[in-house]
């Protein structure tokens, strides 16, 4: 008798227009964890791979020895020690020089037949919402992104802002969703455009940075989400490939999605411990060590969403003085944010203090350029057992090569060790 074949994600193609891919996307992670050599890697192997718009001048510092920051810290130096920021902005010509070299740089290192995508996060307003977003998606499409993943935020005017662009009805459009009416307000709010997006994310509870949810996360199921979409899509005769996020460990647990008809799956947390990210070895090694209670979601993020990390994450309860004359990503269109006014309530509250604590709060911007807030998704305890252990007993940093295959060839709930 034949032996029963189990299916693996190398069974599934993921059809996108006229190209067809392995199943498998590399989530965005901000501020350079997902590189731009780890979304290489995942288009050389034949699925996507994502970079990230996040903090894009400072990572462009980091890759090319730009001088934006210092440049923008200079030109608002006098500004420093003043409690109010609506006045530091960013100077829009030149983001969109810092997204284009970004993007540009990694657009032309692109080899094999994957793709090369960017996530947009609408949360970072950048002290003006609209045209900053603007920006950043324009110069993106014009340095040759292959696609844009709408995150963070509803996104209800983002297909607008960037309608009259000659790619615009070309490049691979998506959105990260957390719930059927999320979807259902995009997809009205967008109609206008004359254009459907060609992927829709559905990024449940235990994914790694912010969450599309309240602290109620824990009632939330991905896979029920994920049917939810789907019936509806199916009533509404919508044919938009469905890619769900969140704690999708192993090829088998994707394979399970892709059953329930899926296109194909998004991850991350496994790939924070490749050689490719750009997470410092010392952090990683964190990442590794971390048990199920190291690992909590909190509030501490000034954009108003909840977040996962490691509960030994150096941003937590850190009370530097903002630094949004260099950084202010997350600037509100009033100027203002929420870590900003913890810091000045404790500042007040303890005006002889040597060390501030804010505890309900923390710089983002900050935090996040120096990875000291080691966001991850619910599952990253078991990342030990995704590797071996070196002699000294730090743990085996994986190629995202190996992370990739395993979940493209894996079967039976097997996840295959370094060599
Ligand atoms: C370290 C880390 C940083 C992340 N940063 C972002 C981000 O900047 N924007 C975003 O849309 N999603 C972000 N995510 C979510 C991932 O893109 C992805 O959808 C999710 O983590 C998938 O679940 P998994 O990590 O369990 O595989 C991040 C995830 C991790 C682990």
């Amino acid at each position: 008798m034949e032996k029963f074949a189990m299916k693996r994600v190398d069974d599934f193609r993921l059809q996108l227009g006229k190209k067809e891919l392995i199943p498998i996307v590399v989530g965005g992670m901000g501020v350079d964890i997902s590189t731009a050599e780890l979304a290489l890697e995942a288009a050389r192997l034949g699925g996507i791979g994502h970079i990230s718009d996040a903090m894009v001048p400072t990572v462009s510092d980091r890759r090319f020895n730009t001088k934006y920051v210092k440049n923008k810290l200079r030109q608002y130096k006098y500004n420093v020690a003043n409690t109010e920021k609506a006045v530091v902005k960013f100077d829009l010509g030149l983001l969109a020089e810092a997204t284009a070299l970004h993007v540009g740089r990694t657009m032309e290192a692109k080899r094999g037949d994957g793709m090369i995508f960017a996530n947009c996060m609408e949360k970072l307003t950048m002290n003006a919402p609209r045209e900053t977003l603007r920006v950043r998606i324009k110069a993106a499409l014009d340095s040759g992104i292959d696609g844009v993943t709408l995150a963070a935020g509803l996104h209800l005017g983002s297909f607008a802002l960037i309608e009259d662009h000659p790619r615009f009805r070309d490049v691979k459009l998506g959105i990260i969703v957390s719930s059927l009416r999320a979807l259902q307000l995009f997809l009205k709010k967008s109609a206008r455009t004359g254009r459907l997006p060609d992927y829709v994310v559905i990024e449940g509870p235990l994914a790694g940075g912010h969450l599309g949810f309240g602290m109620d996360w824990a009632q939330y199921d991905l896979a029920r989400i994920v049917i939810e979409i789907r019936e509806w899509m199916k009533a509404e005769h919508l044919d938009i490939p469905l890619i769900p996020a969140g704690g999708i460990f192993t090829g088998s647990d994707a394979v399970a999605y892709m059953e329930m008809g899926a296109a194909a799956v998004q991850v991350a947390t496994r790939f924070t411990v490749s050689k490719e990210c750009g997470l410092p070895e010392k952090v990683q090694q964190e990442y590794f060590k971390a048990s199920e209670s190291d690992i909590e979601v909190n509030t501490i993020s000034p954009t108003g969403y909840p977040m996962r990390m490691l509960k030994n994450s150096p941003a937590i309860g850190a009370g530097i003085r903002p630094n949004c004359e260099a950084f202010g990503y997350l600037l509100d269109s009033n100027g203002s944010c929420q870590y900003i006014e913890a810091y000045n309530r404790e500042v007040a509250l303890h005006p002889d203090a040597k060390k501030l604590h804010v505890m309900d709060k923390t710089c983002l911007c900050t935090h996040m350029r120096n990875f000291d807030c080691w966001t991850c998704g619910h599952y990253t305890y078991r990342l030990k057992d995704t590797t071996c252990r070196n002699d000294d007993g730090s743990y085996r940093l994986l190629s995202a090569e190996h992370i990739f295959r395993d979940y493209q060839f894996s079967t039976d709930n097997k996840i295959a060790l370094p060599e």
